[in-house]
């Protein structure tokens, strides 16, 4: 026992620890964690840009609001100024795993945790040797998740829906959580083999990829492009479809946008472009559109539009072009998704994940 405890205030994991300190040990989900947008939730430029404007416009209580996502142990702990390392560190591994419980009461999802020597996970057989550890249900399903991505706003809106589009999703019928397609298992030691012995296991991926990346997108948003000729005119259809993500396309911050772009260009020398766009668009209590994430989240009061593509959806597009018989159009249909209209750098607006060209006559 003396032992034991000599042992735990060795490794000084009780109060909130930095993700470092895990990583010691946990190297390969650390690994992961680390190029994961969580990590970067607070120490993102976009995310400081965004705080740094919600507290001139907004006033200085918008801090513990926003952090409450963003660097949750900050809001936690009450350092609003991040003194500590680990309260950089965004959406860190001691937030999730001090997590009791997600309860359901007043507007939001709230977690309970408590800080300290015993760490909540999956696990129901683990032998930590430096810290305590309990199994937790809530970490095998999706209400972990729901505390920072659903969240209603004073105005009641309901700003963050993934958890309730997820919740009346088919995926969700058929037993599919958040971590089935955002923590997938993959070849790795939970532990380094240094320090406990391989079992050859697998651990989640903690990298939880989403829009950023192009493997999600691919595989989840389909297109398909015909032509045909119809009353004199050139008839092109694509269909979008959201095969298999777990809620609408795109989800998340109601800024979020996907954009299919389609250009035709006939050798008789005309140009055409048209577009459709699958996003919603935020009005504050005026009916005036908000087109920043801060203002979206406290003076969002309506969703006056929704074009997203719910789970499962196929959604066909029309265009007619005025090209004659017999005259080749080159026709090029690109997706694109748009994240936020604050990025300042062109990868952090946008990223194209699919093109389709082809020779029409
Ligand atoms: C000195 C090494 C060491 C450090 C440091 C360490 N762990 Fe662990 N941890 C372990 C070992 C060993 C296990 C048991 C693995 C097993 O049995 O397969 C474990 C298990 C876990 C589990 C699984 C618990 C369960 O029941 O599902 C979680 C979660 C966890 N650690 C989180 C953390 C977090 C968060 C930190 C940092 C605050 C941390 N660990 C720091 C060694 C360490
Ligand atoms: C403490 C709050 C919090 C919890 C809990 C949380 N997230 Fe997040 N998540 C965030 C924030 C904040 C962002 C946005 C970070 C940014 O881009 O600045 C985010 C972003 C994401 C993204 C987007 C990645 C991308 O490429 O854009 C995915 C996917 C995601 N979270 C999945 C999950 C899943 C799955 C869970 C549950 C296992 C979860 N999150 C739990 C706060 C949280
Ligand atoms: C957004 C919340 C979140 C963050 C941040 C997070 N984890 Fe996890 N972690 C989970 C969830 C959820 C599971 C269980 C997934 C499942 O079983 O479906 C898990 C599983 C684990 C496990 C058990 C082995 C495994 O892979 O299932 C360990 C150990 C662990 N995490 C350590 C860490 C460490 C170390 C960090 C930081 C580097 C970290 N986690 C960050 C949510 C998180
Ligand atoms: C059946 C698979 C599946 C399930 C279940 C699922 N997702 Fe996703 N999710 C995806 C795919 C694929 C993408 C990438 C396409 C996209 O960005 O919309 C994605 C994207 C995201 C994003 C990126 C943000 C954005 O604006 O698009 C977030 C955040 C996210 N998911 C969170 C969650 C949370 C939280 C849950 C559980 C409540 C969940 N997902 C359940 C497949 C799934
Ligand atoms: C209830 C949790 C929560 C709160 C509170 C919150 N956010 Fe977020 N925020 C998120 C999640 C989750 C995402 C990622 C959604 C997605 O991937 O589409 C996000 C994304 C963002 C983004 C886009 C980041 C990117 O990489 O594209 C910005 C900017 C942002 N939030 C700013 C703020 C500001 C400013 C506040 C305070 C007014 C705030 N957030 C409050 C959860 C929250």
């Amino acid at each position: 026992m003396l032992l034991a405890l000599a042992l735990l205030a060795g490794v000084g994991l009780d109060s909130a620890s930095s993700a470092e300190r895990c990583g010691a040990c946990h190297r390969a989900i650390h690994e992961a964690w680390k190029s994961s947008a969580h990590a970067r939730a607070m120490e993102s430029r976009l995310f400081q840009d965004a705080l740094e404007r919600a507290e001139a416009d907004l006033g200085a209580g918008m801090r513990k609001t926003c952090l409450a996502c963003h660097a949750p142990l900050a809001a936690l702990t009450g350092d609003l100024t991040l003194q500590k390392k680990v309260n950089w560190e965004g959406v860190t591994c001691d937030y999730c795993h001090s997590m009791k419980e997600v309860v359901w009461e007043g507007a939001n999802p709230r977690a309970r945790l408590e800080l300290g020597l015993v760490k909540t996970g999956p696990l129901k057989e683990s032998s930590p040797v430096s810290h305590g550890a309990t199994f937790s249900s809530v970490h095998t399903t999706s209400e972990v998740c729901a505390p920072c991505h659903e969240y209603r706003n004073a105005l009641g809106l309901n700003v963050l829906s993934t958890y309730s589009e997820w919740k009346a999703s088919p995926q969700a019928k058929a037993g599919k959580q958040c971590q089935t397609c955002h923590m997938s298992r993959v070849a790795g030691d939970v532990v380094d083999p240094r320090i406990k012995a391989s079992t050859g296991s697998k651990i989640n991926l903690h990298q939880m990829p989403g829009s950023h990346s192009l493997d999600q997108l691919n595989s989840t948003v389909r297109a398909n492009l015909s032509t045909e000729r119809e009353n004199g005119k050139l008839k092109v259809t694509i269909s979008v479809a959201n095969i298999s993500a777990g809620h609408f396309v795109p989800t998340g911050s109601p800024l979020r946008k996907i954009v299919l772009e389609l250009r035709a260009d006939s050798y008789d020398g005309k140009r055409f472009r048209e577009e459709r766009v699958y996003g919603r668009t935020v009005v504050d209590a005026a009916g005036d559109p908000l087109s920043r994430e801060h203002m979206v989240f406290v003076k969002g009061a309506k969703i006056a539009s929704d074009t997203r593509l719910a789970p499962e959806e196929k959604r066909v597009e029309t265009f007619y072009f005025d090209v004659p018989p017999g005259v080749q159009t080159q026709l090029n249909a690109t997706l694109w998704y748009y994240f936020s209209p604050m990025a300042t750098a062109e990868a952090q607006k946008r990223i194209t994940f699919r093109t389709i060209s082809r020779l029409a006559r």
